[in-house]
């Protein structure tokens, strides 16, 4: 099988199955995030969209309806033999044939963590019945290892928006509307993943350094977003039209480039968080709270000021000012 090497990642043009069987070993991989044919005449797929096609790129390699099902245990058997315990996948996925990926991944030992709706623009217009606008995203682990998790690498647990609702909750909810790249006169692949899912994907589940693989690479779009964030990784595309044009894109593309890019999260948990309250540290709780609201702040500022001065977050200092009998804006006085 042909193979590519750059900047120490291999690229395979050839069969996942069979491929990954030949040059990839047991538990070595840390994420796998892929995005299979779709088994629905996917060569055709562009009539749907009303594409021009002289910009999508010939060769597309689809599998027909008939072999969808086994076709998918072979390639998620693999999948499940070169994660390393804990490590994760995720398999995007339509509606058509999700039942057959469903079936071949409880055939094996991976477990489900989220099963995540991604909401695109532009989807299939119709007139006599619904708008189909998203996929599906089926998010797994493979257990015995401690599964990567960064809860903070894009929104701080504590930070709040103008709102006053938190961000990281947000971005952490299962349905995710992220627009496609809009590449007006760029040759692309059919289906290709946007820069912001993938990244989401990999900031979640990776850190640098960690080695992502994609069985179907495509256009490259994992690739080059998981060297683009400083990971290693390597994959399988078994068009050889599709490999060539995008093997050439791959070299181009500089390790760490996006990571500038990226929202710096505000994190730092308070120093005192987790630690039980103290008596002294309760009377400087009522006594400073007092004196803000005397010098004229809303209870809000209050309990800011306090958060920084005591080293606690701001639903430890509500909670315990709830808890010494000071309801809204209104001074107490210490019990003691
Ligand atoms: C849905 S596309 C992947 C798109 C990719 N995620 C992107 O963002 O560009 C699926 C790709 O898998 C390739 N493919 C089909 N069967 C394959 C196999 N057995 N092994 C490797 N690649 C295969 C197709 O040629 C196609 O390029």
């Amino acid at each position: 099988m042909r193979s590519e090497e750059i900047y120490g990642n291999t690229f395979y043009n050839g069969d996942c199955i069979s491929g990954a069987g030949a040059h990839i070993p047991n538990d070595s991989i840390d994420l796998i995030i892929t995005d299979p044919p779709y088994g629905i005449n996917g060569d055709r797929l562009h009539r749907h969209y009303n594409r021009d096609e002289s910009f999508v790129i010939d060769g597309y390699v689809e599998v027909a309806a008939a072999d969808y099902g086994e076709f998918s245990r072979r390639w998620i058997r693999e999948a499940e033999r070169i994660l390393r315990p804990g490590g994760s996948i995720y398999i995007v996925s339509g509606y058509t044939n999700l039942y057959h990926i469903l079936h071949a991944l409880r055939e094996t030992r991976l477990r489900e963590v989220n099963h995540i709706i991604w909401r695109y623009n532009f989807g299939i217009y119709t007139t006599r019945k619904y708008i189909s606008s998203h996929y599906h995203i089926l998010f797994y682990e493979k257990p015995g290892g401690k599964r990567t998790f960064n809860l903070e690498s894009r929104y701080g647990a504590l930070e709040r928006g103008p709102d006053n609702r938190s961000p990281n909750y947000s971005d952490r909810e299962d349905v995710w509307c992220i627009n496609r790249d809009y590449k007006p006169g760029q040759v692309k692949n059919k289906n290709e993943l946007p820069t912001e899912l993938l990244a989401k994907m990999i900031q979640y589940s990776s850190n640098e350094g960690d080695l992502v693989c994609d069985m179907f690479l495509g256009g490259f779009s994992t690739a080059k977003v998981a060297v683009g964030l400083n990971r290693r990784v390597t994959g399988f595309e078994i068009s050889e039209e599709i490999f060539e044009r995008k093997i050439e894109e791959m070299r181009e593309i500089q390790p760490g480039y996006l990571l500038p890019t990226l929202r710096r999260p505000e994190t730092g948990a308070p120093k005192n968080r987790g630690r039980p309250w103290t008596d002294t540290e309760r009377e400087t709780l009522i006594s400073r709270f007092n004196q803000i609201i005397e010098s004229g702040e809303t209870k809000k500022r209050a309990v800011e000021t306090l958060g920084e001065e005591l080293g606690r977050g701001r639903w430890a200092i509500e909670k315990m000012l709830k808890k010494e009998g000071i309801a809204g804006n209104r001074r107490v006085y210490s019990r003691r």
